[in-house]
């Protein structure tokens, strides 16, 4: 039975897949929670860095965090969503591990669990707008991994 017009326009965005209102504003905040996470988790191995490199890199990847805070905000104002103010219990769990490859592997593995996300929610969000900020947030993501895995392999 194929739906009508007027049954396709009461379903709304979800009819095509998109992410309902709520779904959205979930997925937006612990995206945010979680860069909040990443931002505390790159300022304090920084500062254990043993080489400037490192030590710059890490300090990229954590103004990358913080301007994905940004965006994740700027979009959730845009759907006039209430915004977390939790932080992830991501730095935790990095700070748990004893040394500096491990707690970098696992930043980097944050990371890709960001990815994953960005890459399977993006297609079911409905507003251009968001979908545009998000994807530079994906890139931005999927740079940083791959550099840091570049830094990795010179520190393990
Ligand atoms: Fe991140």
């Amino acid at each position: 039975m194929s739906s009508s017009p007027c049954l396709r326009q009461e379903m709304g965005g979800t009819y095509f897949g998109y992410m309902p209102h709520d779904e959205l504003v979930d997925f937006l905040n612990l995206l945010l929670e979680a860069e909040r996470a990443g931002a505390r988790v790159c300022a304090r191995l920084a500062v254990d860095a043993p080489t400037t490199e490192l030590r710059r890199k890490l300090r990229e990847v954590q103004q990358d965090e913080v301007y994905s805070c940004g965006l994740l905000i700027k979009a959730l104002q845009t759907i006039d969503a209430e915004i977390s103010l939790k932080v992830g219990d991501f730095y935790e769990k990095v700070m748990a591990l004893e040394t500096l490859a491990e707690r970098l592997t696992l930043l980097n593995r944050g990371q890709e669990w960001v990815e994953k996300k960005l890459r399977r929610g993006l297609p079911q969000i409905e507003d251009s707008r968001i979908r545009d900020q998000l994807q530079e947030m994906l890139v931005r993501h999927e740079v940083n991994i791959r550099e840091m895995e570049i830094q990795l392999a010179n520190f393990l």
